[in-house]
């Protein structure tokens, strides 16, 4: 089954990354990927959308010499790393924000322990650690977005410690149209960073073509 051809494409809030990197998409999807490739070949697609998603964080136009005389460049800076709280939604999660603070590493971290129930699909909050949010520029990492439950029940944790949707990207590997539209309905102004929107969901809430768990592969736990 083919992902969807929405592949470089932005709705609104929902930007996909533009990198042409199949190659990774490949290792990661494919079924006989070992653990340990899946994580290596994960963590390279993670930091791109990493990068990506940190782009679009405020840019502004800024012009620097280059060490040519008399040369310039008009580039960009983006928000202050340091004002960054970045949140994984436990177990899958920290794969991406281990990413992330590797990439930022003065911004401050956060976690939430949230489960799907594996009958139900459903999101159950367990428990959840965060630094204060004021004023701060909040990523939320989770690298599945399925039905949303997740991402949802995580985003009202974060409004309850003060932050506005408008303030918090979540970064997200594999999403799809029944979950983008759930979280967009529930949050219109939060910003969504994936690597991919696939096909849909099957009738037990995973998506198609997917990958699979990520965390079960990230982590070596499929069929443990
Ligand atoms: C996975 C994934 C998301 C969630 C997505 O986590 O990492 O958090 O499912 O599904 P949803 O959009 O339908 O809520 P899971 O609960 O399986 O835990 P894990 O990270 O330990 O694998
Ligand atoms: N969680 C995953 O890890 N994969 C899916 O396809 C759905 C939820």
């Amino acid at each position: 089954m083919a992902a969807m051809e929405t592949a470089h494409t932005q709705h609104g809030n929902v930007h996909v990354i533009k990198s042409r990197v199949d190659h990774l998409w490949t290792k990661i999807r494919n079924v006989e990927t070992s653990p340990q490739d899946f994580r290596r070949y994960a963590r390279r697609l993670m930091t791109v959308i990493v990068e990506e998603g940190l782009a679009l964080m405020q840019p502004r136009s800024v012009c620097v010499s280059t060490p040519v005389p008399e040369c310039t460049y008009n580039g960009t800076e983006i928000v202050d790393t340091s004002s960054i709280v970045a949140v994984s939604i436990i177990r899958a999660g920290d794969a991406l924000l281990d990413v992330f603070m590797d990439i930022c590493p003065d911004c401050v971290a956060g976690k939430i322990l949230i489960q799907r129930n594996e009958e139900t699909a459903t999101a159950q909050l367990y428990y959840s650690r965060l630094p204060s949010l004021v004023d701060k520029h909040v990523v939320l990492c989770d690298p599945m977005l399925a039905t949303g439950g997740s991402a949802i029940v995580a985003i009202r944790v974060l409004i309850e410690k003060g932050v506005q949707p408008h303030q918090i990207t979540f970064l997200n590997v594999v999403a799809c149209p029944e979950g983008l539209a759930n979280i967009m309905e529930a949050f219109p102004d939060l910003t969504i960073v994936t690597g991919c929107v696939d096909q849909g969901l099957n009738s037990t809430k995973y998506i198609v073509p997917g990958l699979g768990d990520y965390g079960d592969r990230f982590f070596g736990t499929v069929g443990v």
